[in-house]
């Protein structure tokens, strides 16, 4: 038997860091009454350069111990690494709808002119059967050129903290891309990481003109608020943060927080 779910539970949004913002944004404009508790494995972070059972371990046991703990109506993996890797364990074990995050392969093959896509993630990402998987489906009759930049994670998180982007970081991931036989013919990117769109301003200048981002976060919000249309909302405190920092974070990470609604963090 179902329990009614209660107006103030709240949507649980998780990233290993910042990235999931991009999400909270967009989830904000389409469903502001919605109260939300953003979680950040800062003690994880980067997921991208760790192991698929790394990932898959660390994922399942926050999300397990978090959903006990807040009871939320919904789990959001703001988070590519996580959700190409552990969305079905994640699924399997949790009684609680789950959306994930996953490269948007789709949208990019529709707007590709040129049939040559270029794909920017962590590096576990553009490993993921998942990716071939999206791959085959949707771009099968395009190319889709993938090319992993770690860097651009550490460059996102800096400039979220108000210091600047690593231009060697956006230099690096742009090149990767356009060395790649066929890499002069992408006119769209995906930016299959949460915390990439951060960037945008950044790898727009790099690529040059005539080349268009495409990423999730609209679509995932979206989703999001289809599976909990007709629930009520009540906000009763200010939406917060969750990070698994074992040390206090630095204020300009507070700031930062603040700045999308976070004023709050507290550990997990
Ligand atoms: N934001 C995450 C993603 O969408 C990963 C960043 C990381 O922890 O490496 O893939």
């Amino acid at each position: 038997m179902h329990r009614p779910i209660a107006q103030t539970a709240p949507v649980l949004l998780f990233d290993s860091g910042v990235g999931g913002l991009t999400v909270l944004e967009e989830l904000r404009t389409v469903l502001p009454q919605a109260p939300v508790v953003y979680a950040a494995d800062t003690a994880g972070l980067p997921y991208g350069t760790k192991t698929e059972a790394q990932i898959a371990a660390r994922v399942s046991g926050l999300l397990g111990r978090l959903t006990e703990r807040l009871n939320p109506r919904l789990v959001c993996i703001a988070c590519n690494t996580a959700s190409t890797i552990a969305l079905g364990m994640v699924r399997d074990v949790l009684e609680v709808p789950i959306v994930g995050t996953v490269p948007a392969i789709k949208p990019a093959a529709a707007m590709t002119r040129s049939g040559v896509i270029g794909l920017l993630g962590t590096e576990a990402t553009v490993r993921q059967a998942y990716v071939d998987r999206l791959e085959a489906e949707f771009a099968a009759d395009k190319r889709l050129l993938r090319h992993a930049a770690p860097g651009l994670v550490e460059a996102a998180e800096t400039k979220l903290r108000g210091e600047r982007a690593n231009p060697a970081a956006i230099a690096s991931a742009v090149d990767g891309l356009r060395r790649m036989p066929g890499g002069d013919a992408i006119d769209t990117v995906v930016l299959a990481c949460t915390h990439f769109p951060l960037l945008e301003e950044e790898l727009t200048a790099a690529f040059g003109g005539g080349v268009r981002f495409v990423h999730g976060a609209s679509g995932i919000a979206r989703q999001v608020a289809r599976l909990l249309e007709g629930q009520d909302f009540a906000r009763v405190a200010p939406d917060y943060a969750l990070t698994t920092a074992p040390d206090a974070l630095p204020e300009s990470f507070a700031r930062a927080m603040a700045r999308y609604g976070l004023a709050d963090v507290r550990s997990v």
